[in-house]
């Protein structure tokens, strides 16, 4: 198990969130439109919107295992 960390400080939003978020999606095709989905249940980024690019590399690392 990897350590968690905060990816997001404005939605306090960490690692696990995100791969909380991301369970159940096995297809990784369209990196922006899992990020809608861990947005929607996590509402990361939605603050100051400079951990958008962290974000998608998290999701991006979770998904390429
Ligand atoms: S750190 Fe994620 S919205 Fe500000």
């Amino acid at each position: 198990m990897k350590e968690n960390y905060t990816v997001c400080f404005c939605m306090k939003v960490d690692y696990n969130d995100i791969a909380d978020a991301l369970e159940g999606h096995t297809k990784f095709e369209d990196v922006l439109s899992l990020f809608d989905v861990v947005q929607s249940v996590t509402h990361c980024s939605t603050g100051c919107g400079s951990c958008h690019d962290k974000v998608l590399g998290v999701i991006s690392e979770i998904m390429m295992g």
